[in-house]
């Protein structure tokens, strides 16, 4: 039989439990591939850590390079931007098919690591890179390649949804439930990615790049993060019948795409209200399949392990069979277009003064925008003598959206913009 040596790099979270894995059920995945699979060693910067799984300390080392040198295959499980990028040019540049789970990486120099694949004949995989152990890049690249994708909806990352969850279940505060998302081994290392939504635009600009057959990077994506969503803008979302969740939404906009993520509201009675904890669920919308809908857990070691290992397998095999795998396709060369003519529904939080005439003023102003509104309401607000007023309006373009929020903002009468935020899912 054939012998297939493997390289980790990374035991953290999702590394060791590669490690556990490939070395318990090396037998089997062997049989699965068709060849002895033997892992070589494992790179991390301290030997001496002690790890969520522990293999033998024989395979752990400081030299990762040397491991690529002698390695068939390398599965990156480190993160970050570098060393990771040369270390994987490195592997792809030398015929060596790699396994990823980078986003952060392939989000960034995805278009650089493909040219390198394709020029060695390697193959570079990554199918952990979004939504965790959820099969959503194989299916947009493979199931859906004779199809013609419209649009992708989904809660993309676990760590900010296990925050808005338990915000929005057990009130807890924002802080306290990014605490115990890190100790879930949810979170990036640097949890800023999460929460200020990069994490979640570097997976859209991926899936964009993959379902609309063109380069997209992350600078592609406009991103807004949850820091600023409060107690207050979860308990409004859920007394209007909304839940807030952090949508990325990558859509057919004209002649180009429109790759955005941002806090969103979302019905109760929507599916994607029901996603809870650290799971992920991506909406997929397809000219001739219609609606599909993967969902899953979008994070976590073992989780996340499984979607590496099926894309070892699946590379494995083709080595065995022979022949390279196949170069993703960018014919299309789609554009990027920005934020202004994108056209969805939008909930408006204002803080004004109680006094007559204030509500009837503010709806004028929407009038005179061309921004219908669907729904009213307002509340006394309990810190003094002020009133919260609540708008939801119908279908309008962002740009109209700001222009109305400029012009709102430079009232008198209204004290502050507490929240703009889309709604989807109507
Ligand atoms: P961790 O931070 O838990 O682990 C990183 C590992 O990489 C550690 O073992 C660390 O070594 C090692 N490492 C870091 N830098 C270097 C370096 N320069 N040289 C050698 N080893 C290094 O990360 P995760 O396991 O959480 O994530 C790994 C990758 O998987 C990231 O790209 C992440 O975005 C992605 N991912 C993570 C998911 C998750 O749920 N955690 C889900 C989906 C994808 P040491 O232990 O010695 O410090
Ligand atoms: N930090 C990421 C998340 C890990 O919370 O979704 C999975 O990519």
């Amino acid at each position: 039989m054939k012998k297939i040596k493997v390289a980790l790099l990374g035991a953290g979270t999702v590394g060791s439990q590669v490690a556990r894995i490939l070395l318990e059920d090396a037998v089997s995945l062997g049989q699965r591939i068709g060849a002895d699979i033997e892992l070589i060693g494992i790179a991390v910067r301290d030997v001496t850590s002690s790890r969520d799984w522990n293999a033998p300390a024989s395979l752990y080392t400081t030299d990762a390079e040397s491991l690529i040198d002698a390695a068939d295959v390398v599965i990156e499980l480190t993160g970050g931007i570098e060393p990771a990028r040369t270390r994987i040019l490195r592997a792809l540049n030398a015929g060596k098919s790699v396994v990823s789970g980078n986003k952060a990486l392939l989000a960034q120099h995805g278009a650089e690591l493909q040219a390198a694949a394709k020029a060695s004949g390697a193959q570079l995989s990554y199918e952990a890179a979004v939504a965790g152990a959820i099969p959503i890049l194989r299916p947009l690249r493979d199931s859906l390649a004779g199809d013609q994708i419209q649009r992708v909806l989904g809660i993309m990352n676990g760590t900010t949804n296990y925050i808005l969850d338990q915000m929005d279940t057990t009130g807890a505060q924002f802080s306290d439930a990014l605490a115990q998302a890190q100790e879930l081994g949810y979170a990036e290392a640097d949890p800023t990615a999460d929460v200020e939504g990069l994490d979640a635009a570097a997976k859209a600009a991926i899936v964009a790049s993959l379902a609309f057959h063109s380069e997209f990077t992350l600078a592609d994506v406009h991103c807004e993060g949850i820091s600023a969503i409060t107690a207050e803008d979860v308990q409004a979302a859920a007394l209007d019948g909304y839940v807030i969740k952090l949508l990325a939404i990558c859509e057919r906009q004209g002649e180009g795409i429109n790759i955005r993520v941002s806090p969103t509201l979302v019905p109760r009675e929507h599916p994607l209200a029901s996603v809870h904890d650290a799971y992920n669920a991506v909406f997929v919308q397809a000219r001739d399949a219609g609606e599909l809908m993967f969902y899953g857990p979008g994070a976590g070691g073992a989780p996340t392990a499984s979607a590496v290992l099926g894309d070892f397998v699946s590379l494995a095999r083709r080595m065995v069979l022979g022949g390279s795998g196949v170069p993703e396709s960018t014919y299309a060369g789609l554009c990027a277009v920005g934020m202004d003519e994108v056209v969805t529904r939008f909930a408006i939080g204002l803080r004004v003064e109680d006094k007559l005439g204030v509500l009837a003023n503010v709806s004028r102003i929407f009038a005179e925008h061309g921004v219908s509104l669907q729904a009213v309401r307002q509340v006394k607000d309990r810190s003094g003598d002020s009133a919260v007023i609540r708008l939801v309006t119908h279908r309008a373009s962002d740009i109209s959206v700001r222009r109305t929020m400029a012009v709102v903002d430079s009232l008198e009468s209204v004290r502050e913009i507490i929240s703009v935020v889309a709604v989807e899912g109507e």
